[in-house]
């Protein structure tokens, strides 16, 4: 199994100390191959397990295992520096980095997983070319569209070829047409072999899924 979440619980203090369980002891496994996609309301926990499971926030409790890892058993650094070779991201706002052109916002992860090569530069050029954006090697990201900026960010988070690809509400502000792009090529980045977890409140994204989870108030629900 690539991933596996096992209880994986989280609360977040709020004001007069009342809690919110956020994340209530879920289980989870992904295979190699395998597209499993998260539904359920704003509100209902799925960033907050994303979080959790791909590694960017430690759980109240459960584990997470990456390739059989325990990755909240290792020290903080390594658990950076793995996480950084075998974990890519995807989230709604992109998070690219606006002084930077779409070529070296997609090469920033092999920077800091300290995998930077010529080769990486070749990867690089290959995704740009896979994902349609050529003409916008160079540009900023303020100078792109909507649907330009997260197909760099699919890029980026796809540069280390990560066994792991999360993504969180990747489509959520995006056109019809741009959806449909981002999301063939999650699905097939899965096809390529990698364990893929999305997280969304889309339908539309529920069909390429091989397995789809209801969530409700931080639990899987039945229907
Ligand atoms: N940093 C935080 N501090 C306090 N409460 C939070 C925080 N992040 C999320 N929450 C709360 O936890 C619950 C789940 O949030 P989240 O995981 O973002 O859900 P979703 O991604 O499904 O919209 C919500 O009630 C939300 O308000
Ligand atoms: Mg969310």
């Amino acid at each position: 199994m690539e991933l596996k979440v096992a209880g994986l619980s989280k609360s977040y203090k709020r004001r007069k100390n009342k809690e919110v369980k956020a994340v209530d002891g879920i289980s989870l496994e992904i295979a190699n191959g395998e597209l499993v996609s998260v539904n359920g309301p704003s509100g209902c926990g799925k960033t907050t397990l994303l979080l959790m499971a791909g590694g960017l926030m430690s759980p109240d409790s459960g584990k997470v295992l990456l390739g059989g890892m325990d990755l909240y058993a290792l020290p903080p650094e390594e658990r950076d520096r793995e996480r950084a070779l075998r974990v890519g991201f995807v989230f709604q706002q992109f998070y690219l980095i606006p002084y930077l052109t779409v070529t070296e916002n997609i090469l920033i992860p092999s920077v800091g997983s300290g995998t930077w090569s010529l080769s990486l530069r070749e990867r690089a050029m290959e995704l740009i070319t896979r994902l349609n954006l050529d003409h916008r090697a160079d540009h900023k990201p303020g100078e792109l569209s909507t649907g330009e900026r997260q197909r760099a960010a699919l890029a980026r988070a796809l540069i280390n070829k990560p066994s792991v690809l999360f993504a969180d509400e990747p489509t959520g502000n995006l056109d019809d047409d741009n959806a449909e792009i981002v999301l063939d090529h999650i699905a097939g980045y899965a096809d390529e072999g990698a364990a893929v977890l999305l997280v969304t409140h889309d339908r539309r994204v529920g069909n390429r899924a091989h397995r789809v989870y209801r969530m409700k108030e931080g639990r899987f629900s039945d229907n």
